[in-house]
C-alpha cells in the first residue's frame, strides 16, 4: 500500500516525526512487536535540558563534548542543545507529568553534567513519555499506527519493476508478524526510527528487539554508518542471575549513591576520577570493569541506603520495588551491580534534517550518528536527540514535499524458492553465540587480537546465515539474526579502523588518544 510518508519505529524519535508530519501529511507507522517494545518505554533517569537559573547552552555543550571525549560535531551538539528546552514544552502540552518542585520542574542530575539539568517523571520517564507520545498519535486522523510489522529490508531503485539501479527509498518490505506474509509498504518519504543494537551482547539494557535492525537495512540498501565501534556500558545494571537486564538509574549515583567494592567495604571511585560516581560512564563502566578483574568479583555494590528511607522510595519508587521483589531493600542494602551494554552512539549518518545519504531516506534517534554523541553519550541527551531529530526530518520533509515524487511500482516479496525452516535451532544457537563472543571479545577493553577473533567468528557465520537466509521462509527471529551480525560485523570493523582509545573505544593496544579526533565512517 502507499502512503505520504512511512516511519519505521514507534519510540520518542519516530512517534515525535510522525506527529509533526501529521499536520499536512498521512503518515503509517511501522513497529516491531507492539507498539512501546523500544527503549523508549524503558528509559528511567530523564531528559537532559538548561533549565536552571545558574545554567547555560554553553555548559551543557561543554560537558556533552567532555563526556564525547572530542569527537562530538560542535553544530550538532549546539542545533540540539538550544532546541532541548522547546522540546521540554511540547512534552508538557502533551501531557507529560514531570515532577515539580512548587512551581517549577524537579531537576536531577547526572554522571558528566556539571549542573542539576535533568527532568524527570520519578524513576520511569520513558513510560510517562512514550504513553503520551503514543496517546496523541493515536488520536490523530493522519496517523495510521501498524504494529506487529517486521521491517526486512528498504525498498529502492533496485526493487523497482522498471530496475533503476538507483538508491531513492521508496518505502520497506515487512512481515506480518500474525499472518507471516511479507508485504510491500510504498510511501514517498521514509522515517527510520528503529533504535539501538545493544542485543549484540549478551548482557544489554536493551529491549530484546534493539537488534541493529535501522542501521543494517540502510547500510545494505548503500548507505554509510559511523563510529559503530562507540558503543555504550551502562556502569549500574543489577547483578541478579534471573533477571539479567535492570537498569539501576544514574540519577541514583546522582542523588547521592556510593560504588564500593564488596570485598573491601571502600569506595573506589577516587582511584580513577576526581568526579568520582559522577565521571562520564565510560570512566565509571571501566573502573567497575577494573574492581571486578583486579579483585575477582562478580560485581560491585551501590549503595545510597545512607540516605532518608523516604527520599529514597520517594525519588526511586520504580526501581525500589523492583528490587524489593528480589528481596532487595535499596533503603537499607547495597545493589550488587555489574557494567552492562547500554546504548549504540553510531550509527546511520545523518545530517541536520535528519537527510542519510539515500534520496527519499531520513532517520532520526538511537539509530543515527548524527554527531551530538561523539565517542560516548552523557546521560540523558538521547530522548533528547529523538525529540530534536524526529521534528527536524518532518520539518525538512514538509518544506521540501512538492520534490517527492510518488513512489514507482515496484515489485513484490519473492517466495518462489523458500521453504519452511524445519531447524530453527540454527537461529538460537548463532544468536547466542553472536552475543557471547560480542561481549568477551568486543566488550568495554579490547585488543587487536580480540576483535580479530570476533572477525574471524563473523564470517563464519555470515556463510551460516546467509545460506538459511536464502533457503527459508523469514520470521522474525531471522529478520533479528541476520541484523545483529550485521550489526556485530559494523561494530568490529569500526574498532579495528580506531588505532587510538577514546571515549568508549578502549584498547590495550593503543592506549592513547591521537590529538586529532576522527570519525570511523563505513561506506558500504
Ligand atoms: P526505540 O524507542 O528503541 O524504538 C525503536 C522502534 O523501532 C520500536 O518501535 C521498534 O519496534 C521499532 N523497530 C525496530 N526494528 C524494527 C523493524 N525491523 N521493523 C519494524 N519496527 C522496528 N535515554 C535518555 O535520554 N534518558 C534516560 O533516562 C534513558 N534511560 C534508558 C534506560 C534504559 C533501560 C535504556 C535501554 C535506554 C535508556 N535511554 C535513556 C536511551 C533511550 O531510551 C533510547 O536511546 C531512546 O529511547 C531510543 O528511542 P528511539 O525512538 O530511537 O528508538
Ligand atoms: C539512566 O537513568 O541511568 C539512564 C540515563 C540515560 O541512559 O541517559
Amino acid at each position: 500500500m502507499t502512503h505520504d510518508v512511512i516511519v519505521i519505529g514507534s519510540g520518542a524519535a519516530g512517534l515525535t516525526a510522525a506527529l509533526a508530519l501529521a499536520e499536512r501529511l498521512k503518515v503509517l507507522v511501522i513497529a516491531k512487536g507492539t507498539l512501546t517494545s523500544g527503549s523508549t518505554a524503558w528509559a528511567q533517569g530523564g531528559i537532559a535540558a538548561v533549565l536552571d537559573a545558574g545554567d547555560t547552552f554553553e555548559n551543557h555543550v561543554r560537558d556533552t563534548m567532555i563526556a564525547g571525549a572530542g569527537l562530538n560535531r560542535r553544530e550538532t551538539v549546539e542545533f540540539v542543545i538550544e532546541r532541548a528546552p522547546h522540546a521540554i514544552d511540547r512534552l508538557i502540552e502533551l501531557g507529560v507529568p514531570f515532577n515539580t518542585d512548587g512551581n517549577t520542574l524537579h531537576l536531577t542530575r547526572e554522571g558528566g553534567h556539571s549542573h542539576r539539568r535533568i527532568v524527570h517523571v520519578d524513576d520511569a520517564t520513558g513510560w510517562a513519555v512514550q504513553a503520551a507520545l503514543l496517546k496523541a498519535a493515536e488520536a490523530n486522523p493522519n496517523i495510521t499506527l501498524l504494529p506487529g510489522q517486521a521491517c526486512i529490508d528498504l525498498i529502492t531503485g533496485r526493487h523497482e519493476e522498471r530496475y533503476s539501479g538507483s538508491g531513492r527509498v521508496w518505502g520497506v518490505y515487512a512481515l506480518d508478524e500474525a499472518s507471516g506474509k511479507v508485504e510491500a509498504h510504498t510511501a514517498r518519504a521514509t522515517v527510520l526510527a528503529t533504535g539501538g543494537a545493544g542485543r549484540v551482547y549478551q548482557f544489554s539494557t536493551a529491549p530484546r528487539g534493539a537488534t541493529g535492525d535501522g542501521i543494517a537495512m540502510a547500510w545494505r540498501a548503500g548507505a554509510r554508518v559511523g563510529n559503530m565501534e562507540m558503543m555504550q556500558f551502562h556502569p549500574t545494571c543489577l547483578y541478579n542471575l534471573e533477571v539479567k537486564n535492570l537498569l539501576i538509574t544514574e540519577a541514583v549515583r546522582g542523588e547521592g549513591g556510593r560504588l564500593i567494592n564488596p570485598r573491601t567495604g571502600k569506595r573506589f571511585m577516587a582511584f580513577y576520577d576526581e568526579r568520582l560516581e559522577l565521571a562520564p560512564r565510560d570512566i565509571v563502566a571501566r573502573a567497575i570493569d577494573s574492581e571486578i578483574k583486579k579483585f575477582g568479583l562478580d560485581f560491585v555494590h551501590l549503595d545510597i541506603s545512607h540516605m532518608p528511607p523516604d527520599f529514597v522510595r520517594g525519588h526511586f519508587p520504580t526501581i525500589h520495588d523492583k528490587l524489593l521483589g528480589l528481596g532487595i531493600d535499596m533503603t537499607t542494602q547495597p545493589i550488587p551491580v555489574v557494567p552492562a551494554q547500554h546504548y549504540t552512539c553510531g550509527g546511520v549518518m545523518i545530517d541536520l534534517d535528519g537527510r542519510t545519504d539515500l534520496p527519499g531516506l531520513y532517520a532520526a534517534g538511537e539509530c543515527t550518528e548524527s554527531g551530538l554523541h561523539g565517542a560516548n553519550r552523557l546521560a540523558s541527551n538521547s530522548l533528547l536527540e529523538c525529540f530534536v531529530f524526529g521534528e527536524a526530518a518532518a520539518r525538512h520533509i514538509l518544506a521540501h514535499w512538492d520534490r517527492f515524487d510518488a513512489p514507482p511500482p515496484v515489485r513484490g516479496w519473492d517466495e518462489s524458492r523458500v521453504t519452511n525452516s524445519d531447524e530453527e535451532v540454527v537461529i538460537k544457537q548463532n544468536w547466542t553465540e553472536i552475543r557471547r563472543f560480542m561481549w568477551n571479545y568486543v566488550g568495554i577493553v579490547r585488543t587487536t587480537r580480540r576483535l580479530e577473533r570476533a572477525q574471524h567468528r563473523i564470517r563464519l557465520l555470515s556463510g551460516e546465515i546467509d545460506d538459511y537466509y536464502g533457503h527459508f521462509r523469514v520470521t522474525t527471529d531471522l529478520i533479528e539474526l541476520r541484523n545483529l551480525l550485521q550489526s556485530a560485523d559494523l561494530i568490529v570493523r569500526s574498532a579495528l579502523r580506531r588505532l587510538e582509545s577514546r571515549g568508549l573505544h578502549y584498547t590495550l593496544d593503543h592506549p592513547e588518544t591521537l590529538p586529532e579526533a576522527h570519525d570511523t565512517v563505513l561506506v558500504p
